[in-house]
């Protein structure tokens, strides 16, 4: 083949080939990729939150990326180092804890990558979008209805959340606020890590220690559950003796207690991966977002199955 008609074929053949790839492109919407960077799928409420949002992911622009720290901030911090230099177009996080995963969100948004921070605070306001419910008005809430329900007295056990992350301090906070100026006293309390197995085997413990107990106030529902369990497994009876309560409120788990009557209280923590998806939509699309969005919470108990707004 000569070179004039290797030209002769480029331009017949492989050229309008070339200028129809081009066309297509530029008419093609483009292509977004998300990072998620999830703390860990240990616990039904964080699968929850994947689901809402794989739910909520409506177009075929957006393709998400998945990752799972299981429980550890420092395989976390890689994982957002790692989508930075992948150079995602927006990373979610749902840290693990504030301090750790504080820089590596800040070295994203210096990367010119916007950060919505979900559920668990970084340090500081360096991100694009803080997305969760009030975790101060939670516990204050949990305190009130406790008070109201022991008639303003009794001793109560605090199974608290993993004390490194910021709903823990929250919950702890407005719980203490609620029940001020009553005569509910915290005999015991412990940092359960977020974990069911933790509060059982705190609980156990407390159980032994303390024979007159009225309450227990957990974090979460599985913390709740945990607790529930050491008293019951104890064999006298006591889970009846002790007023159960906690936070979540998914349908399949605690609202689930509450109608078999294990807890006598749930607050509903919603995900926030519905208004993740929303808000990384109008942030790809230049479009202004405000700095927190606050999300509501609802109590289930027995007498209001179907939930109460707060
Ligand atoms: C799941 C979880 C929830 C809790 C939330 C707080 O990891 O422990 O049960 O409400 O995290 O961040």
């Amino acid at each position: 083949m000569t070179l004039n008609s290797l030209r002769r074929c480029f331009r017949a053949s492989i050229l309008p080939l070339l200028m129809f790839a081009v066309i297509a492109r530029a008419g093609a919407p483009k292509t977004y990729t998300i990072g998620m960077s999830q703390c860990n799928l240990g616990e039904p409420w964080r699968v929850q939150m994947n689901k809402d949002i794989a739910a909520a992911r409506r177009t075929p622009e957006f393709r998400i990326e998945y990752v799972d720290a299981q429980n550890d901030s420092t395989r976390q911090q890689n994982h957002v180092r790692q989508f930075i230099q992948k150079k995602v177009d927006l990373i979610i996080i749902s840290p693990k804890e504030s301090r750790p995963l504080t820089a590596p969100v800040a070295e994203a948004m210096k990367a010119g990558i916007p950060v919505i921070v979900l559920d668990r605070k970084v340090e500081g306001d360096n991100y694009t979008c803080f997305i969760g419910a009030d975790n101060v008005k939670i516990g204050r809430e949990a305190g009130k209805y406790l008070v109201k329900l022991l008639g303003g007295k009794g001793n109560v056990v605090e199974l608290k959340g993993l004390m490194t992350s910021t709903p823990g301090q929250e919950r702890n906070k407005g719980f203490r606020d609620g029940i001020k100026g009553s005569k509910l006293k915290v005999v015991a309390e412990a940092d359960c890590k977020w974990l069911e197995p933790n509060a059982n085997n705190e609980m156990r413990s407390i159980l032994s220690r303390f024979p007159k107990l009225d309450a227990v106030y957990a974090h979460n529902d599985p913390a709740a559950h945990g607790a529930w369990l050491a008293a019951k497994q104890e064999g006298k009876g006591r889970e009846k003796m002790i007023t159960f309560i906690g936070i979540d409120a998914l349908p399949h788990e605690g609202v689930q207690y509450v109608k078999n009557g294990l807890l006598s209280a749930t607050f509903e923590y919603p995900t926030g991966g519905k208004e993740a998806i929303e808000v990384a939509m109008k942030i790809l699309k230049g479009e202004k977002t405000p700095k927190h969005i606050t999300l509501g919470t609802r109590v289930f108990t027995k007498e209001i199955p179907e939930g109460k707004r707060l």
